[in-house]
């Protein structure tokens, strides 16, 4: 039932502030904000190497998280996408935690990767939408989204609950290392508190995309830029742009764009600059510059104060919350995750059914 909404898709990405709350709350406790992970009987403060395991969507969450593994827990994270894991011959040390990450819990890829590495020895963390999934129930730790069912096929609100959850797993296992003191956990835990607020200040920002959105809609190929935990995020809204619009588009972190993208630019391609204000954005805006001295076509896409630093002369900004660089990358899945909608809806494709896709791939 799509209510008020024109298309799922577009009704799920309005979901999100309430779904990633109730997400959160099942992961982090208000009364002393301090994180409250699922009781399961294994030492997270022994692990030594996290490999992190998914496809799409699901893996470029994947990639966001593989920084706050490393960043709060001081754990070091291999990561692949499902389909090349298990031919590559990983080396998989005894007691090593195997993260698997999925809305449907059904993806074949990804399903024959968790059965790989359980019978080498690894405890199989699930991160999975769909409770009553093969991978919930081969799960050791399950660690559930609260989503809700996901129609569109174009995963969105999956994508922001996945961040909640592992975020939340990063900090836990920081705590349980001794590499987070209780003011810092209390700290993190405030931070993505806030988030469902962000992401709705993120939304009221929906019509403004929607009235650029004509802009995009006739190019041909569209790069996006983005740092740190936001390049994932460039990844996630060029994937998202081609499968619902149709359009050819790439993602690169901003400072590889020298290294061979910078050949594609000219005034016929534009380039979506995702870039927070925080210790990356300074970097960023000068990669921004390099796009520009090539006549390349900015859509800048920061908070206020960005946007009054590097917003002049682009071809379009959309606005966005100032928040915690924590946060940002849950918060600037809205801005992507809308343009991409904004633009199949003026090219008028089939937003929740697009062309070659299934919502659940079950071939490998
Ligand atoms: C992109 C998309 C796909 C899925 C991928 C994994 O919008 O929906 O890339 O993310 O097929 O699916 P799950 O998460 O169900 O394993």
């Amino acid at each position: 039932e799509k209510g008020n909404y024109r298309h799922f898709m577009q009704k799920e990405i309005f979901e999100q502030p309430t779904v990633v709350a109730q997400t959160l709350g099942s992961y982090l406790r208000r009364s002393d904000n301090s994180v409250a992970l699922p009781q399961f009987d294994f030492d997270l403060s022994s692990v030594k190497r996290i490999t992190i395991v998914a496809c799409g969507t699901s893996f470029y969450a994947g990639m966001v998280a593989k920084y706050w593994f490393e960043q709060f827990a001081r754990v070091p994270v291999d990561i692949d996408v499902a389909s090349e894991f298990r031919y590559r011959e990983p080396v998989l040390e005894k007691g090593g935690l195997a993260l698997f990450i999925s809305q449907s819990g059904e993806t074949a890829d990804t399903l024959a990767a968790l059965r790989h590495c359980k019978e080498n020895g690894q405890t199989i963390g699930v991160i999975v939408n769909v409770p009553t999934s093969s991978m919930a129930r081969e799960a050791d730790l399950l660690l559930p989204t609260h989503a809700g069912p996901e129609i569109g096929v174009a995963s969105t609100k999956a994508f922001t609950c996945q961040l909640a959850v592992m975020a939340a797993l990063a900090a836990h296992m920081a705590v349980k290392k001794g590499l987070m003191s209780r003011a810092e956990e209390q700290e993190v835990v405030t931070h993505l508190l806030e988030a469902p607020a962000c992401l709705n200040a993120a939304l009221d920002h929906d019509e403004d995309i929607a009235s650029m959105a004509h802009l995009i809609a006739p190019a041909r190929d569209v790069l996006y830029l983005g740092r740190g935990p936001d390049f994932p995020l460039a990844l996630e809204g060029a994937l998202k742009l081609k499968e619902i619009s149709y359009i050819h588009a790439e993602g690169y972190a901003s400072g590889e764009m020298k290294h061979g993208p910078i050949a594609l630019i000219d005034d016929e391609v534009p380039v979506i600059v995702l870039a927070p204000s925080g210790p990356l954005f300074e970097k960023t805006v000068s990669n921004m510059e390099e796009v520009r001295a090539r006549g390349g076509q900015i859509v800048l896409i920061s908070d206020a104060e960005g946007l009054e630093h590097a917003g002049e002369g682009c071809l379009a900004t959309i606005e966005m919350p100032r928040v915690h660089p924590l946060i940002a990358p849950l918060v600037y899945a809205i801005p992507v995750q809308l343009l991409a909608y904004h633009v199949a809806c003026v090219k008028g494709t089939d937003v929740d059914q697009p062309r070659n896709l299934a919502k659940s791939v079950t071939v490998e």
